[in-house]
């Protein structure tokens, strides 16, 4: 039996220097260590030997497993020390490579005007509302003292959803959703911005979907003039200090009395040119005082307080800031195009 021991110490050492992988040199492991291998074979064969034999034997067969198991362990820390050195020889990287680019993005035309605007109105106090861009009839029309036949309504021609539900043509209805939100005796100060929808062509003009900001201000004793100073100061903050502004009388259903206000074209300074088609004006944005029957039907009484409202068309402030011609620019996300800004 000690010839038999023996025998696997030197066959197990000679296998163990042998090995060339961890895989390899697991086998051998169970092999000679395992629950079936031969070391463990003798442990069990003990039974046979003469009882004044066994602690002798059981000594060695302990002194063999401890040797081979530091042999073992010891030819496991080489192969891994082998194995990553010839990783890091096979893997290297050449760090003068040049790096892959990446592009850094930026915000779209439109919602730099839109921050912009945004940043203007916030500074004069003004907080952010939002509405649906799916509505009710009520909302983006009757609210608004635009009854189901009135013919103002053949102006915005929408998608409707159902009879009462549709694409909103509008930002208007957020100022009768913020009024209606809202304590009547307390003042409201917002620009509501947002897409809207009608059913246009597509053209260089005109687009079935497109981007307004609302404004609506409502306080004791709110006139005109507060109308008047406030755009002014938006305009020429968004466009230049020496813009002038033109209050042209106008109609809108929900404003009463209405004006539409043109500002000096951004282009010729006023001298005329294409864009302003000769005239020195740029139509720019719709405004009012809000009508007493939509202030009434929003729970406010007219009798006790006044607001203007304002709505303006985002692409059209931006094709004139950044003098683009094509409204469709914006939507065809051409990267040469976006690049630009
Ligand atoms: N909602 C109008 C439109 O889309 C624009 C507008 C005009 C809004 C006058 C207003 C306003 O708040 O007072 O044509």
């Amino acid at each position: 039996m000690e010839q038999q021991l023996s025998q696997i110490k030197q066959d197990a050492i000679a296998a163990i220097k042998a090995a060339t992988s961890l895989s390899e040199l697991s086998e051998q492991r169970v092999k000679y260590l395992g629950k079936k291998g031969s070391l463990t074979a003798i442990l069990r064969g003990m039974g046979k030997l003469a009882p004044e034999d066994r602690p002798r034997v059981g000594q060695l067969v302990n002194d063999v497993r401890k040797e081979l198991e530091t042999s073992l362990d010891d030819k496991q820390a080489a192969l891994k020390a082998n194995e990553l050195a010839n990783r890091l020889s096979t893997e290297k990287i050449d760090v003068t490579l040049p790096g892959r680019h990446h592009e850094i993005g930026h915000l779209h035309p439109l919602t730099l005007t839109l921050n912009k605007i945004k940043g203007i109105f916030k500074s004069m106090g003004y907080s952010i509302a939002e509405g649906p861009q799916i509505e009710t009839d009520y909302f983006n029309f009757e609210a608004l003292n635009l009854p189901k036949d009135h013919p103002a309504r053949d102006m915005q021609d929408s998608f409707y959803i159902t009879e009462d539900i549709l694409m909103r043509t509008q930002t208007s209805p957020v100022q009768a959703r913020t009024m209606q939100a809202h304590d009547p005796n307390s003042p409201i100060r917002i620009i509501a911005p947002g897409r809207v929808f009608r059913r246009d062509d597509y053209d260089a003009t005109h687009s079935p979907m497109f981007t307004q900001v609302e404004g609506l201000c409502i306080d004791k004793d709110i006139s005109f003039s507060d109308l008047k100073g406030t755009l002014t100061s938006a305009m020429r903050q968004l466009f230049s200090d020496d813009l002038e502004l033109r209050f042209r009388p106008s109609f809108f259903p929900f404003t009463e009395p209405s004006a539409e206000v043109d500002i000096t074209c951004v282009m010729c300074h006023g001298k005329g040119c294409r864009v302003c088609k000769g005239t020195g004006w740029l139509e720019i944005l719709g405004s009012g005082m809000v009508h007493p029957h939509v202030l009434e039907m929003s729970g406010y009484d007219p009798k006790k307080v006044s607001g203007f409202a304002f709505g303006l068309g985002v692409e059209r402030i931006a094709m004139l800031s950044y003098g683009i011609e094509d409204l469709r620019l914006f939507f065809d996300n051409d990267i040469r195009f976006l690049k630009q800004f």
